[in-house]
């Protein structure tokens, strides 16, 4: 029998990224940027522009840099500390494009061949698609790993992507014989916001690239805006079912229901609890009210701190100085390990 692999013994540790590709809605705040804000009081955190994701397709320059100042701003108007949680930008950190190559080398052509966003993104035209597109998921996996982070709060859309993560972690310990090194890190997932879908089409994801605005709340929304485009969104004429079970088959609704329960911080069942057997006439106005509460307050931040570029400048100049005291003797270890010239 072989002996079991022992596993990473070292600190834990937070890591995500947001690509500097638009501006923030629902589905980034619910799925990834209030989970950020919770995690920063309990763990070790990293949080990072991935500026180096989004040239996989086209970027405009000067679009790229007013961008990733955005997302930026958006973090810290969502609640994140920069004195707590490291805010970086990921090109200004090389160890993120030493460690893809790496990784290049120990992830197989088969398993990107599976990744879905991949077929997605890259359409029916995949021939004309950029090598980086491909590879993209390697590079997330050189984000997480340069910094041994061991927890990685996403969307449910990034769970296929961090299983590679893992794999591509243990496939690196195994062929450099270095049991334990990377750790395999877990997503953190769960909980009601893990999916946000469109609200023109409930069997959609929520996304930034959605042709039509009203798809979306952005974080930018003012209240007006935001009540209009919860009015507006597509649910049905019944009224609100008793259990869960009851949502099924009915995807706007269940949306709407979702969004309440993760801007509330309770649970579907809950909300049903407390609306079942009314309409969307009565439980629209309450989810609009809800959500204007909690995305107006961050709008505003955001336009604020968007009003002085030179903060958001120190803030990720800080950042990348902490993030390179990290993940820079990682590196010089993966150098000694694989046996690269003078390491
Ligand atoms: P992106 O904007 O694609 O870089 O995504 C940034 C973060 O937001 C990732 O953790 C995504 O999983 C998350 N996210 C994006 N869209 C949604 C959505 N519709 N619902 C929940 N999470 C989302
Ligand atoms: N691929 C992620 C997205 O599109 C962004 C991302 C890049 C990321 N590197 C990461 C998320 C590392 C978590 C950890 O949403």
């Amino acid at each position: 029998m072989s002996e079991p692999t022992p596993s990473y013994t070292g600190p834990q540790r937070v890591f995500s990224g947001v690509q500097p590709t638009g501006a923030l809605h629902l589905g980034n705040y619910l799925g990834a940027l209030k989970k950020f804000v919770a995690l920063q009081h309990t763990h070790d955190c990293i949080f990072c522009v991935v500026d180096l994701h989004a040239i996989t397709v086209p970027q405009d320059p000067k679009m790229l840099a007013s961008n990733t100042r955005k997302i930026t701003a958006a973090f810290l108007a969502a609640g994140l500390d920069p004195e707590r949680a490291v805010l970086f930008v990921q090109s200004a950190v090389r160890a993120h494009s030493e460690l893809a190559w790496i990784f290049n080398c120990s992830a197989r052509m088969g398993w990107l061949e599976r990744m879905t966003q991949f077929k997605d993104k890259a359409g029916q035209d995949k021939e004309r698609a950029s090598v980086g597109l491909f590879a993209y998921p390697v590079l997330q996996a050189a984000d997480i790993l340069a910094y041994k982070a061991t927890h990685v709060p996403v969307g449910e859309d990034q769970k296929q992507h961090l299983e590679l993560s893992r794999d591509i972690a243990e496939r690196f310990n195994r062929d450099y014989d270095a049991p334990g090194f990377f750790p395999l890190p877990d997503p953190l997932i769960k909980g009601p916001g893990a999916r946000v879908m469109s609200l023109k089409d409930g069997t959609k994801k929520m996304s930034k690239s959605d042709p039509s605005d009203l798809s979306r709340i952005n974080l930018e929304d003012d209240a007006d805006t935001i009540a209009r485009k919860i009015k507006k969104a597509r649910t049905d004429p019944e009224p609100l079912p008793e259990s869960i079970d009851g949502l099924k088959g009915r995807d706007g609704a269940a949306n709407l229901v979702g969004i309440y329960a993760a801007l509330a911080g309770t649970t579907d069942q809950a909300v049903l609890d407390e609306y079942a057997g009314k309409g969307f006439g009565i439980f629209k106005p309450a989810l609009a009210e809800l959500t204007v509460n909690a995305i107006t307050p961050i709008g505003e931040e955001l336009a604020r701190l968007n009003a002085d570029p030179g903060h958001i400048d120190k803030v990720l100049a800080d950042g990348a100085k902490r993030a390179r005291a990290i993940a820079d003797p990682i590196i010089e270890d993966v150098r000694r390990t694989i046996g690269f010239w003078g390491s």
